[in-house]
């Protein structure tokens, strides 16, 4: 399968988002990666449902719905009504991870589950065969145009080795700092997904960047 990529909609010009979510619609990208903060599990605050929901009618690509808050667990109904193909939960913030899991699957979306850069891939042990992603944090959470951290690499293969033992197909997604280089090493460590913000949106023509972030 060739690789996806997610733009996330945190670096675009949010004062001409219909336009960015056409530039999205006509470009190559596979979804449109969108980034909720609450200010309490991360130190930031981004956006929240009522952009999702302005979105979902003109968007024509999966939305791939990266929860950065707490209780995540409280909001399953509220991401699902806003059209979320795919929706994130943090380890870190989910008590009872499974039960999440579980409600999200019922409510017809598919389920991943999110390590933050100190979160060891071990711990995902006994739930990773009900997830069908795992997202890989390559940036501490909260900010778009950080710097990559580079053990990242490291963790997709061994995360790729852990899902090929078990004979799953869950996907990996990795987020933050994606560019052409980080990203090329990111697929060869066995990345299925590959979120990028500041280098799509502030590039000089993002349609050019994702064919080339699609052709790497
Ligand atoms: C960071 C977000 C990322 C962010 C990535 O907390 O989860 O999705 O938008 O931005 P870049 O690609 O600029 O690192
Ligand atoms: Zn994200």
């Amino acid at each position: 399968m060739r690789h996806k990529i997610a733009p996330s909609l945190l670096a675009a010009d949010f004062l001409n988002l219909q336009k960015e979510v056409e530039m999205i619609n006509n470009s190559e990208a596979d979804w449109l990666h969108m980034d909720i903060m609450d200010g309490v599990f991360v130190p930031n605050i981004s956006f929240g449902f009522p952009v999702l929901e302005a979105v979902k009618p003109i968007l024509k690509k999966p939305m791939d719905v990266h929860l950065m808050i707490v209780e995540p667990q409280k909001f399953v109904k509220e991401v699902a009504a806003a059209g979320a193909y795919m929706m994130n939960v943090h380890y870190e913030a989910s008590t009872h991870l499974h039960r999440t899991v579980g409600a999200i699957k019922e409510a017809g979306m598919k389920a991943a589950v999110t390590l933050n850069p100190h979160t060891p891939i071990s711990l995902l042990e006994d739930i990773i065969q009900d997830l069908d992603m795992v997202l890989l944090m390559s940036v501490n959470p909260g900010f778009g145009g950080q710097r990559f951290i580079e053990h990242s690499v490291n963790k997709t293969a061994r995360l790729k080795e852990m899902i090929r033992e078990k004979g799953l197909d869950t996907l990996i997604e990795v987020d933050g700092g994606v560019n052409l280089e980080t990203g090329k090493r990111l697929l060869e460590a066995g990345a299925d997904v590959l979120v990028a913000g500041s280098f799509v949106f502030r590039s000089p023509d993002p349609i050019q960047t994702i064919k080339e972030l699609k052709e790497m």
